[in-house]
């Protein structure tokens, strides 16, 4: 199958971003950013990208030359991308894992996200110098300690259909939603200019981010260099699950994040950088983004990308205690790792 949809999104003149999709690489409990090394890591993940992708991702270690295949529609795209797992909560107190399905204008992939590098908005680069991320460079967006709605780029949207983009909401969607829950996390794009991570994956960076896709703020002084407006969304097909007589019975919504998340605001998305080469550098010095002079590969090949998992234990539901929810169990630890930081301009 050829990319004919994204060729065609790609043709549009003026639309100076990048919006492809990667197919699901790992549905694992990892996380190479917050707990490197730990196996497994406190809560469950579905992952996009390269294959490099494992539990310590040294920062020294340059993923674009290491990885050899990627779920994403560019092939030179060997970059990580993460988030929770959605959930639906029985009531009887089971959980079973809400399937993901892939935006069907970027093809046929399995599951996964799709993927936003803008320079800053969809019309325009704004004329500015977009800085690309570099080897090692890592960063975290949200936090799973987070109980108020705080980052206007962490949203939902109850889809109608799949089209559908408005209204968003800073909590999961009351009502069901007859094409599902779409989860956006937006990331901050203004960078320290020096250091490829901080303490706890947010403070190399400044978030002036307004919601949605309108043109962030200026980068304050602290943090000068602009670099990609990065963006995940990530469709979760909740239709199964519509029927209103299996949820609570005080009309609560029955969804809940890997991290034992009712509300949704602990929504949070984890980015770790991968291209090859200066590809990305390239796209977002082009000013149409087509003559970037990126490479694509077909949706089999995406899907086709594999990693073998490190960590095995069932994760499409459980009774009651689920091992892999387990961050009510260690709230401090996240309290710890996750400083919930969110500064607007
Ligand atoms: C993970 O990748 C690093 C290099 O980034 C490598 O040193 C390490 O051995 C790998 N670990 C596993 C479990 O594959
Ligand atoms: C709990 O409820 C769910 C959804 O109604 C059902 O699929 C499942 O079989 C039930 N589990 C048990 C152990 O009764
Ligand atoms: C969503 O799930 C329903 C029910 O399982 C299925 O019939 C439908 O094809 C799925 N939709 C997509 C877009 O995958
Ligand atoms: C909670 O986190 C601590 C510290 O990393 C770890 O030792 C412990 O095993 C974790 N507990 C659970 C239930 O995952």
């Amino acid at each position: 199958m050829k990319w004919f949809s994204l060729a065609l999104t790609l043709a549009a003149p003026s639309q100076a971003f990048l919006r492809f999709g990667c197919a699901t690489l790992s549905v694992q409990r990892l996380d190479p950013i917050v707990q490197p090394g730990r196996v497994p890591s406190s809560h469950l993940h579905q992952i996009v990208g390269g294959n490099a992708f494992n539990a310590t991702m040294d920062p020294k270690v340059n993923v674009g030359d290491k990885a050899t295949c990627t779920t994403c529609s560019f092939s030179e795209d060997f970059s990580n991308y993460w988030t929770a797992v959605m959930y639906f909560k029985a009531r009887n107190g089971s959980y079973k894992r809400v399937p993901q399905y892939p935006n069907a204008l970027l093809g046929s992939l399995t599951g996964g996200m799709t993927i936003y590098y803008l320079q800053e908005s969809f019309s325009t680069n704004g004329k500015q110098k977009i800085t690309s991320f570099k080897p090692g460079f890592r960063m975290t967006v949200g936090s799973p300690a987070n109980d108020k709605a705080e980052n206007p780029g962490l949203r939902y949207t109850c889809l109608q259909d799949v089209m559908t983009r408005f209204p968003e909401t800073a909590e999961f969607p009351k009502e069901p939603c007859p094409a599902g829950i779409m989860a956006i996390h937006h990331f901050p794009a203004c960078w320290d200019g020096k250091n490829l991570d901080s303490p706890n994956h947010q403070d190399h960076m400044y978030n002036t981010v307004k919601g949605a896709f309108t043109p962030a703020g200026p980068c304050p002084a602290s943090h000068p260099v602009r670099v990609p407006q990065v963006a995940y969304e990530t469709m979760w097909n909740t239709t199964q699950f519509n029927d209103k007589s299996l949820w609570p019975e005080d009309g609560s919504q029955p969804f809940v994040w890997s991290y034992d998340d009712r509300k949704g605001y602990g929504t949070h998305g984890d980015y770790l950088f991968g291209w090859k080469g200066d590809a990305l550098q390239r796209a977002m010095d082009s000013t149409s983004l087509i003559s970037g002079g990126l490479k694509t590969q077909t949706v089999a090949q995406a899907n086709k990308c594999a990693i073998q998992n490190t960590v095995n234990e069932p994760i499409d539901g459980c009774k009651l205690l689920c091992v892999f929810l387990t961050a009510l169990a260690n709230d401090s630890f996240h309290r710890a790792q996750y400083a919930p930081r969110y500064v607007g301009i």
